[in-house]
């Protein structure tokens, strides 16, 4: 820290001082009793300013003689007339029988003398409007500059471990944009909780372990009957190399799929492939690690095109080997018992307002289901990871097993009490017709279709833009390129801004437009900065030695004001599992750049104090919006 400020002279030291006054760094002294092993003393720690506002605000209050719970500060709902406001008098006026105003207009005089606003009115009938001086502006968004990569965003100081469950596909069945979504969101919520500080794995949970995979042993051994994973008497070493190709396998699986329909004896012959295989038949678990392999192979391609990756590639069928001891000991325990012939636990409660079945651990041929496995799957993260927490990021119209899943778990011990269970359950992403996203058709759409529509959407976008722009130099390459940043950065962000739980409606048109609500708006804005950027060090300027100094205008105190706010925003954006939240600052702190942007004269700037000024605060804009896109799993190309 300190060879920073060395660097920046003494500027730096005098702001230092107020920063330091204000409590924007907080020197931390030793402190042997917190878990601070982490964090070395004197290391600096940037509250949030809306922290600090509050405080100040608090301090006025009691100064006053009234209760310092009356000093809550929060963001204005009257932009037009401050930037904060608080409404404690209003409140305060009931136990001091004092009218409000009175004691809002005592405060604010307190207030006068603070330097940390530029106003501290009261205004009828007895609130505080706020707006913030522009120097200590200034001054904590120097500081978020200064605090490189993390912008004033703290680490957790108790890290936990947390395990995500999302993707969810299902091996040998292409991917389809139902689990798309899963992908997305639990992509962003892992990579949220790690910039926090957390520990995050995620696990893909591959579903391998249903009817599918006897589907497709049935089809192929009508197809090469003579194949040695067939014959029950062979001995040998199975064949290395997959006896089918991943386009192969993806037509097999449909193909079994419709026979199985319409054919009995057919799906009797699955279901008994799947008993045989699911029982330890070796010719048949050759057959299910080729079938793994191939799919796990072109998924891995899928979920890279995406920007989705897995810390754990386990599956429904890696929990088989714990079903039978946990059946066992929730039998000895007294949980499970048998009705109707097969083996359920009761989970049920007493403040329920619907019916929740019992969870049904076994059926009455002895069968393992999806909760036995889920249930299993819980034993293993447990026995292995030992998580605090595990998010399962997975469509809402799921949430009855997962209500049943996790109340047996708790029941029967398998958690520890203070695990926490959460279900992350997101709404269906529907067509313009408000239905089930479907193909023109009318099937269901698979993610790589879709995906490349909507490439080959962007790319016509940006090729039209080329033109316009008398062409930027942009070769077909490069243009196909950042067709598909762009292209995801659409999708991603088209299904992110809309709050999980909710269904949304997937509209190509509006998604891949480049104003508005959008991926490509955003993305647009980080490149008109880089563009900018780049014109002003190709001059050989720079702004070394320099910070960002107080608004001139404003659209930047604006600007200023909206990039203040980024550490509450992740912090939020992780405590309530919500990207969306991340969305709609981006959103906003776009919006707050492009005004100033219109508004000032960067480039012709003559003041070079003033200009260098400017160049910080376009560089940490960019930085805080690319930070931002990192985290909803998509980036910004160089043009566009
Ligand atoms: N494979 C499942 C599906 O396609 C999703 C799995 C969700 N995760 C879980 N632990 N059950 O519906």
């Amino acid at each position: 820290m300190e060879s920073i400020f060395i660097k920046q002279g003494i500027v730096i030291r005098v702001l230092l001082e107020k920063w330091r006054n204000y409590g924007i760094i907080d020197e931390k002294m030793p402190d042997l009793g917190r878990n601070d092993l982490q964090r070395n003393a004197g290391e600096k720690k940037m509250k949030k300013i809306l922290d600090l506002i509050t405080a100040e605000i608090t301090q006025a209050f009691v100064d006053c003689g009234y209760d310092a719970k009356y000093g809550k500060v929060t963001l204005s709902n009257r932009p037009d007339l401050c930037e904060y406001q608080c409404n404690g008098a209003m409140a305060a006026a009931k136990e001091y029988k004092k009218a409000p105003f009175m004691i809002a207009d005592e405060v604010a005089a307190k207030l006068a003398e603070a330097s940390m606003f530029s106003m501290a009115e009261s205004v009828k009938p007895g609130f505080l409007n706020l707006k913030l001086d522009e120097t200590f502006l200034a001054s904590y968004v120097a500081d978020m500059q200064a605090d490189e990569g993390r912008f004033g965003c703290e680490k957790a100081e108790n890290p936990k471990t947390i395990m995500i469950d999302y993707g969810g596909p299902n091996v040998a069945k292409p991917l389809h944009v139902g689990h798309l979504r899963s992908a997305i969101i639990g992509e962003s919520i892992k990579r949220i909780g790690k910039f926090v500080g957390h520990k995050v794995i995620g696990d893909v949970h591959l579903g391998d372990w249903g009817l599918q995979m006897g589907l497709i042993i049935t089809e192929l051994k009508l197809r090469q009957p003579e194949l040695v994973y067939f014959d029950e008497n062979y001995e040998g070493e199975y064949p290395k190399e997959a006896p089918f190709t991943i386009s192969e396998l993806e037509e097999i699986y449909p193909t079994a799929s419709k026979k199985s329909k319409e054919d009995e004896a057919y799906k009797e012959a699955a279901m008994q492939a799947t008993y045989e295989l699911q029982h330890g038949r070796k010719g048949y678990q050759a057959l299910l690690s080729h079938i793994l392999n191939v799919s796990v192979t072109d998924l891995k391609k899928n979920y890279e095109n995406l920007n989705v990756s897995f810390e754990l590639w386990k599956g429904e069928s890696d929990a088989q080997p714990y079903i039978p001891a946990m059946v066992q000991k929730m039998k000895d325990d007294g949980f499970a018992y048998v009705s109707d012939g097969a083996l359920v636990v009761d989970v049920k409660e007493d403040t329920d307002t619907k019916e929740i079945p019992p969870c049904m651990i076994l059926k009455s041929d002895g069968a393992s289901l999806y909760n036995t496995t889920d249930l299993a799957t819980i034993v293993w993260r447990e026995e292995d990871y030992d998580p605090d927490e595990i998010i399962y990021v997975v469509d809402k119209r799921q949430e009855l097993h997962f209500v049943q899943v996790f109340r047996c778990a708790r029941k029967t011990g398998l958690v520890k009490p203070e695990t926490e269970l959460k279900f992350l359950g997101f709404g269906t992403m529907n067509g313009k017709d408000g239905k089930p996203f479907k193909t023109r058709d009318g099937g269901v759409m698979r993610l790589e279709y879709l995906v490349s529509e909507i490439d080959n959407e962007m790319l016509k976008k940006i090729t039209e833009n080329q033109k316009a722009k008398e062409n930027l130099g942009i070769s077909e390459e490069e243009a196909k390129e950042t067709a598909k940043t762009v292209a995801l950065a659409a999708i991603k962000y088209g299904d992110l801004s809309n709050q999980a739980s909710k269904d949304y409606i997937f509209d190509i048109d509006r998604f891949t437009s480049f104003e508005g609500n959008t991926g490509p708006y955003i993305l647009y804005t980080i490149v008109r900065i880089k563009s900018i950027l780049h014109k002003y060090h190709d001059l050989g300027k720079n702004a070394d030695n320099s910070v960002i100094t107080a608004a001139h205008s404003e659209s930047e105190k604006n600007l200023m004001l909206e990039l203040s706010k980024f550490n509450a925003v992740i912090e939020g954006a992780f405590t309530d599992t919500a990207p969306h939240k991340i969305c709609s600052y981006i959103y906003d702190l776009a919006n707050a750049f492009n005004s100033f942007y219109h508004e000032t004269k960067i480039m012709s700037e003559e003041d070079e104090t003033v200009q260098k000024s400017y160049i910080h605060l376009l560089e940490l804009t960019k930085s805080v919006l690319e930070t931002s896109i990192d985290l909803l799993g998509f980036s910004a190309p160089e043009r566009m």
